[in-house]
C-alpha cells in the first residue's frame, strides 16, 4: 500500500482511473473502518482511504487535541487486510493552505437538528473536507458508515445537490460482541464506562420493542418512548444530549398518522458517559 501525503502525488497515482472506491477516516482505525474498506473493494479498484483528523468538524471545547493519531499503526492494519491501494494523509496545510474561508453548508432543517443542535459548526466541517476529499479523489463510489446516519444523509444530500458523479454507499454499524458500536472515542472510556457502554443499544432495542408494542395496540406516542429511554439512561449515570425516533427518509418528527401506517422509522442516540461522548442509532 502506497502512502501520500499530497494532493499532487494522490492524482499522479490515480491518473488514468476511473473506478476508484474511496473511504475517508480521522484515523485510528478499528475494525468498523477495515470493513467499509472491504466493502469499497467490492464496489471498485482502486480502494483510497483517507486518513485527516479535520480541525473544522470539532467545536471549541471539543477533543481535536487529543484525537488519537496512529498513523502508523493504522497503515499496518491496512496492510494486513490488502484491501487498500493508497492512503492519503495530508497535513493540515495541504488541506488547507489558506485560511478555509469557504463552508459548505447543509441546509438548516437537516444540518441544525440531532447532532447539528449539539455540536454546531459539526456537518458544515464535515461537509467542507468530504467535498474537499471527494475533489481530490474524484471516486466513482464512497462508503461511510451507518454510525453516523445523519452524517450519511447529510453527505448524500450533498452530492446529490452539488450533481457530484459519486454514489455514497452506505455499511452497517459494526458493533463489539457486547453490542458497543466500534468508534474510535471508545479508547477515551474507563473500564467501568466501558462495561455501562452497551446500554447504549439496548436502550435504543427497548425503543424498538416498546414502538413494536405500541404499533401491535394501534397507539403511537413516541414521545412516551422517548422519555422512558431517556429516564433509563439518566437512572445509569449517563447525560442525554437526545433520545429520538424520527422518520429514517429526512429524520424529521413523523407524525401519527404515518407511524401507524408503518413509516421506516430510526431512533437516534448521543449521551454522553464521563466525559466521553458516545452516537448510536437503530432502523425500525
Ligand atoms: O466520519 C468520519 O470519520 C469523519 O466525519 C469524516 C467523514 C472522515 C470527515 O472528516
Amino acid at each position: 500500500m502506497k502512502v501520500v501525503h499530497t494532493i499532487q502525488d494522490l492524482r499522479d497515482h490515480l491518473r488514468g482511473q476511473t473506478r476508484v472506491a474511496f473511504v475517508p477516516t480521522m484515523g485510528n482505525l478499528h475494525d468498523g473502518h477495515l470493513a467499509l474498506m472491504k466493502m469499497a473493494r467490492q464496489h471498485g479498484d482502486p480502494v483510497v482511504t483517507s486518513i485527516f483528523v479535520n480541525r473544522l468538524q470539532f467545536g471549541p471545547n471539543e477533543d481535536f487535541d487529543r484525537y488519537p493519531r496512529t498513523l502508523r499503526d493504522d497503515v499496518e492494519k491496512m496492510e494486513q487486510r490488502r484491501d487498500v491501494y493508497i492512503t492519503f494523509a495530508p497535513d493540515e496545510h495541504e488541506m488547507y493552505p489558506v485560511p478555509q474561508n469557504y463552508r459548505v453548508q447543509p441546509p438548516d432543517d437537516l444540518g441544525d437538528i440531532l447532532e447539528g443542535e449539539f455540536r454546531p459548526g459539526f456537518f458544515s466541517g464535515v461537509c467542507t473536507v468530504v467535498m474537499k476529499l471527494l475533489s481530490c479523489v474524484q471516486p466513482r463510489v464512497a462508503v461511510f458508515g451507518k454510525k453516523d446516519y445523519q452524517q450519511l444523509m447529510i453527505v448524500r444530500s450533498m452530492c446529490q445537490q452539488f450533481q457530484l458523479p459519486v454514489e455514497i454507499l452506505a455499511h452497517e454499524t459494526v458493533r463489539a460482541d457486547d453490542g458497543l458500536a466500534l468508534s474510535s472515542r471508545n479508547r477515551y472510556l474507563r473500564p467501568q464506562e466501558r462495561a455501562e457502554a452497551p446500554r447504549l443499544y439496548v436502550t435504543l432495542q427497548s425503543m424498538r420493542q416498546a414502538q413494536r408494542a405500541q404499533l401491535a395496540a394501534g397507539v403511537c406516542d413516541l414521545e412516551v418512548i422517548e422519555k422512558e429511554a431517556l429516564d433509563l439512561m439518566q437512572a445509569h449515570g449517563w447525560k442525554v444530549d437526545y433520545m429520538s425516533v424520527r422518520r429514517q427518509r429526512d429524520l424529521k418528527r413523523p407524525a401519527a398518522a404515518e407511524v401507524l401506517a408503518g413509516e421506516p422509522l430510526v431512533a437516534l442516540a448521543a449521551a454522553k458517559l464521563g466525559a466521553t461522548r458516545l452516537i448510536d442509532n437503530l432502523e425500525f
